[in-house]
Parts: structure tokens; C-alpha cells; sequence
């Protein structure tokens, strides 16, 4: 939402329209605006569906809006569960990102109230409502009321996560609280702007404030005020310098490939600067207090979906780099557990965004518990950012396909930097051999380059295969968390049955669902076992299955049905493999026709648990 002065008919619409446009990424099944106007007063539309189908209402002299696009939580996507919501009175409009978790209590008190949807968000401007009646001797919209006051003590008695946009008809001013979702404000010339992402508002100025937690602000056209508990404060701002139009598509037909295609310049950049080779180091910009590593125990971490996958992948490399057990667990299901010492443990979620719920509730038990937490994402200023003890940035670029591609990479490559740089700062990994892991991450762009230069194989292949029943991706060692990313990425696009598996598990189940209808799809890389693997695939092969593999460019496996070379980068080769997998993916979908950057069922950012 946003307030501005400007006096073109229909032109806070516009701006609140575009920047639900701009947010339309992140996955939505409705979206709706409130304007407010002096002479109008408040304006509702809201709708299921895309944001390109809400017609947002011409309301010339509206001088302030709110609008949003939803991901249900509580209630199905219908219109009246769309934000905005309001109050019995109709006169203040709510809009709501998280969960307010005492919603039912709450709801349950305000039983004389009339209630029109299912949402656990409506609580919010009913308790307004009351508020302001208090406000004013129980006379609705009578002296004294004000939305701010009522905000902050509304604000006090919710429980669970939100970041709030509320306005009143009759009032100048967007009042907003967080707390747990994000929310960033922006400082036009004649206007300002909030939004859960700067995004939205890109296109209108780059000067942002982040709010805090438990933060309460006011915005109206010529400023801002940020109160904590009660009291004005500072918050300071910052300037945005990456550019609008690197989120743009480009010459793509979608942001996935044009994502999967700017790998190698997103290595680059999570690389530049932090590597010396000659002296077997890393300089990540990060630090530990004196001792820590030293007495490290036990490296765990948390993430979810691919980044779960690229965390596994680190895993691996941890023990090897660091000589430190590593181990690493879902979000959802991540518990700080017995036998383990806070002190002694380092906590790292892995997070492009920095705002899934299940990754941020898991970094808060692991520092309830008092173990040190890091984080590794793509997003600054983002909350896990705000909640860990120290942060590395995968600079991979912002990246709007839903399904993850070049954030694995680089999110990838980042943590095999830490685990170099833990190892060598524990002792455990010799100069020389950390030479060649960071030779191998310097390979990495143009072994990404060069598979890239495959893709019209890539494609004849999917071609070929996407009339298949099934696809089962195998691998072992580091191949393993190659072939479950190359799974999650064909069945979040193109709707296929995908599976990854161990290999060696093949035989001990999956096989009696292999048929000539199930290619099996190996990693046969170094880092992979490719030998062994290669004997499980032969074992599908026997009972019928087509077989493709992604080799260690030198090495050959005659019976495959098709054979991908992956340059010599040693430990990161699965990585690279994994370049094939996400075309391969791509291109399968794109066969089918599917809406490959927003599919079904999916959001980019999941902010509730
Ligand atoms: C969602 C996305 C996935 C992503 C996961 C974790 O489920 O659809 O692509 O891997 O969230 O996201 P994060 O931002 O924490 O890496």
C-alpha cells in the first residue's frame, strides 16, 4: 500500500495494482485494494484469483491505498476471504500477512460482531473497531478515536506472526505493524510506500526503511513515524542499489530458464572476492567468537525444499572440509534434541528467501535453546537475517521463477566456501587440499557455462521422454541430493510423478515400480560413486528402463540411452549435474505447456508454518 498527494485520477489504484503486479511472484490465489479518499471515503474490491482480474476501482481522489495478494492459510480462496478485510462499521480496511494464531479466542470474544469470512486476519479490524469505540465514549468514528493508538494496542493482544496494513476512512494515514513477517517502508519526495518487499515499489523510489519487530508506523505522503513500544524512534534508511530490471525476464520466455541460464554470472558473484586460492582460503566476511569453532561439535542445518537439498549437499562436504560431524534436519521438523551442547553447535538455516516460517521457527528454537544460529541467503535485510548470530550472503541475484534454480547453485557454492573456511580455521584442512576444493568452485561458472551450451540435447531428450509414466533420479554421495533436487524440480513444473533415491534403495523397493515407462535419470559423477551407481541403473535397465546419466566428461557408460558430460570440478561435478537435471525439468514442462514460473499449488515465499 501507499499514500501519495498526487491528484491523477485513479493514480494510487494504479500504483497499489502495480505493486501487487510486481509482487505477483511469490504466489497468490487472490488479491484486493482498499482506496480512501477525502470525498469517497473507503473503497473495497476484492477477488480469487490473478491480480490481471481484479479491476481495481477509479477513484479520482483517493489519496491513499492498501492492497494484497493472499496464499490461504485459513479459509479457501474465495472473495470474501480476500484481503482487504473490514470491520461492522465499514470503515476501516485490514490487510494481513502471517497468522494471528489466538484468532478463535479472540473471535469468541467479539461474538456481537458480524463476521464475513473464514479468515483468521478479519479478528483484526473487528478489535480495531472496538478500540476506536473505546476511544470515543463508545460512539463509533466520534472525537479522539485514532487508528494509530488502536493499532498499537490491538497489535499487543495478537499472537502469532503479521505484518499489517490498516486504514480508516476519514484518516490520512496507513498505520502498520510487524511482527514475524517483513515489512519494509519506502520515503518518496511527495509520497511513501510499504510493502512486505521492496519490489512492490521499486519503480517509485529506493530509499527504505526496514521496520523491526514489534514495530508500529504511521505513513502519510511527506513521511514516516516508527514507534516502539510507544515511544518514536529512529530506524535507519537505506538505499537499494540493485536494479528493477535485473527481476525483469529478459529475452526468456520465463524467468526459470532465463534464471537457470544466469548461473554462471550468479557464481561469479556469490565467488567474487572470496577466494584465495594460493593461500587455500576463503574470506566470507563472517566471524566467531574466539575458541568456537575450535570446540565445534556439531554443524546442523535447517532448511526446506531445495535449500533443504542444498544443505544436504553441504553436509557432506562439511565433514569432509571442516572434520566436523554435520548433520541436517527439515525445518518443520528440526528440534534442538538430547546429547547435543548449545554452546558447541552451530545452527545454519539455509533460506534463499530469509522469510520461510518453518526455517524461522526452527532458528528460534535453536537459539531458545542457546545454540549460536547462521544463516545463508539471498536476501538482505531479510528476517532470518535479524533473528541469526551471523549471516553469508549467496548474492545470487533476485529470482522470481518459483521453482528454485540459480539460489541452489550459488547457495551451494557458498556453504562449500564456509566449510573451507571453518576447516581451515579449525585446523582440520590442510592448505593444499583446500587449493583444490576452491580450484574446483572456480571452475564452477564455466562448467556451468558449458552444460548450458548443451540445452538443445537437453531438450531432444525431453522430448523423447516426457510422455513417460514416471521418472526416478538416482545417485549416490553428494549425487544423492543432486537426483531429490532434480526430482522436486520436474514434479513442481511439469506435474509429473518424480522420485529421487539413494540408488543403493532402488533394489530395496522403488525397482518394482520400474517399467520401460520409467527412465531412470543417474548422476555418474566424481563425488557420486558413479561406478556403483551405474550397477543399481544397470539393475532398472534389465527390468526394462530407459537410463540417462550425467558423466564425468572422459568416462563412458555405453548402455546409457543418453549421456551428458559434466566437466572435471571434482566435489561440485554433482552440482554442475544438477544444471542438467533443472533443464531437463524445464524443458519437459515447457513441452507440456505448463505455467512454468507460477505452478499450481506453489508460492515462492511460504511465510506460514
Ligand atoms: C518454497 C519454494 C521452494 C523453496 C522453499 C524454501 O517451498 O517453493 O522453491 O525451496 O520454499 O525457500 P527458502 O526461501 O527458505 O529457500
Amino acid at each position: 500500500g501507499e499514500t501519495t498527494d498526487e491528484e491523477t485520477p485513479g493514480s494510487v489504484g494504479e500504483i497499489v495494482h502495480r505493486g501487487l503486479k510486481n509482487l505477483e511472484y511469490r504466489g497468490y490465489d487472490s488479491a484486493g485494494v482498499a482506496l480512501v479518499g477525502p470525498e469517497s471515503g473507503l473503497t473495497l474490491a476484492k477477488r480469487s484469483g490473478e491480480v490481471d482480474a481484479l479491476s481495481v476501482p477509479d477513484v479520482p481522489d483517493a489519496t491513499l491505498g492498501v492492497g494484497h495478494t493472499r496464499w490461504s492459510t485459513h479459509g479457501p480462496p474465495t472473495d470474501a476471504n480476500a484481503h482487504p478485510h473490514t470491520d461492522c462499521v465499514g470503515d476501516v480496511a485490514v490487510v494481513h500477512n502471517g497468522i494471528v494464531e489466538n484468532y478463535e479466542a479472540l473471535r469468541a470474544e467479539l461474538a456481537d460482531h458480524e463476521f464475513t469470512s473464514d479468515t483468521d486476519t478479519e479478528v483484526i479490524p473487528h478489535l480495531i473497531e472496538e478500540e476506536l469505540a473505546a476511544d470515543s465514549g463508545g460512539e463509533e468514528g466520534g472525537e479522539g478515536a485514532d487508528l494509530l493508538a488502536a493499532v498499537r494496542r490491538v497489535e499487543g493482544r495478537l499472537e502469532g506472526s503479521y505484518g499489517i496494513c490498516a486504514v480508516r476512512e476519514g484518516d490520512d494515514r496507513i498505520v502498520v505493524a510487524r511482527r514475524g513477517s517483513p515489512l519494509v517502508l519506502g520515503r518518496g519526495e511527495d509520497a511513501s510506500f510499504v510493502a512486505s518487499d521492496v519490489t512492490a515499489f521499486l519503480e517509485h523510489t529506493r530509499d527504505v526503511t526496514y521496520l523491526e519487530d514489534g514495530d508500529v508506523a504511521a505513513l502519510s505522503p511527506d513521511g514516516v513515524e516508527v514507534y516502539a513500544d510507544g515511544d518514536a524512534v529512529d530506524r535507519e534508511t537505506e538505499t537499494v542499489t540493485w536494479e528493477a530490471d535485473a527481476a525483469e525476464k529478459g529475452g526468456y520466455e520465463h524467468y526459470m530458464r532465463k534464471e537457470i541460464h544466469e548461473q554462471p554470472t550468479a557464481l561469479r558473484q556469490t565467488l567474487a572476492g572470496r577466494l584465495d586460492v594460493d593461500a587455500g582460503d576463503v574470506d566470507l566476511d563472517v566471524s566467531f567468537p574466539p575458541g568456537f569453532l575450535a570446540d565445534l561439535e556439531e554443524i546442523r542445518i535447517v532448511a526446506c525444499g531445495t535449500s533443504y537439498y542444498a544443505g544436504r549437499y553441504a553436509a557432506q562436504l562439511f565433514e569432509d572440509l571442516a572434520g566436523v560431524r554435520a548433520t541436517v534436519e527439515i525445518a518443520s521438523e528440526y528440534e534442538f534434541g538430547a546429547g547435543r551442547t548449545p554452546d558447541r553447535t552451530l545452527v545454519v538455516a539455509v533460506t534463499q528467501s530469509g522469510e520461510t516460517a518453518d526455517t524461522l521457527g526452527a532458528i528460534r528454537r535453536a537459539n531458545a535453546a542457546g545454540a549460536r544460529t547462521f544463516a545463508v541467503t539471498n536476501t538482505l535485510g531479510s528476517t532470518v537475517t535479524r533473528e541469526v548470530d551471523g549471516t553469508a550472503f549467496i548474492r545470487a541475484g533476485p529470482e522470481i521463477g518459483v521453482a528454485a534454480t540459480k539460489t541452489f547453485a550459488s547457495q551451494v557454492a557458498t556453504l562449500a566456501m564456509l566449510g573451507v573456511a571453518i576447516g581451515r580455521d579449525r585446523g582440520a584442512l590442510a592448505a593444499a587440499d583446500a587449493r583444490s576444493v576452491l580450484e574446483d568452485l572456480q571452475g564452477l561458472p564455466g562448467a556451468v557455462q558449458q552444460v548450458l551450451d548443451e540445452e538443445q540435447r537437453v531438450r531432444e531428450a525431453a522430448r523423447e521422454f516426457q510422455d513417460s509414466e514416471a521418472f526416478f533420479f538416482v545417485g549416490r554421495s553428494l549425487g544423492v541430493p543432486v537426483a531429490l533436487e532434480g526430482a522436486l524440480k520436474l514434479k513442481e513444473i511439469s506435474y509429473d510423478h518424480a522420485e529421487g533415491f539413494a540408488a543403493g534403495e532402488l533394489k530395496h523397493g522403488p525397482l518394482a515400480l520400474v517399467t520401460p515407462e520409467t527412465p531412470v535419470i543417474a548422476v555418474l559423477t566424481d563425488g557420486a560413486r558413479a561406478d556403483e551407481t551405474m550397477n543399481n541403473v544397470t539393475e532398472a535397465q534389465t527390468r526394462g528402463a530407459p537410463a540417462l546419466g550425467c558423466v564425468s566428461a572422459g568416462d563412458e557408460y555405453d548402455t546409457l540411452d543418453a549421456s551428458f558430460d559434466v566437466p572435471d570440478v571434482g566435489v561440485v561435478e554433482p552440482l554442475v549435474a544438477n544444471v542438467y537435471l533443472q533443464l531437463f525439468a524445464y524443458h519437459v514442462a515447457n513441452e507440456k505447456g505448463r505455467p512454468i514460473d507460477k505452478p499450481r499449488n506453489l508460492a515462492k515465499s511460504v511465510t506460514v508454518e
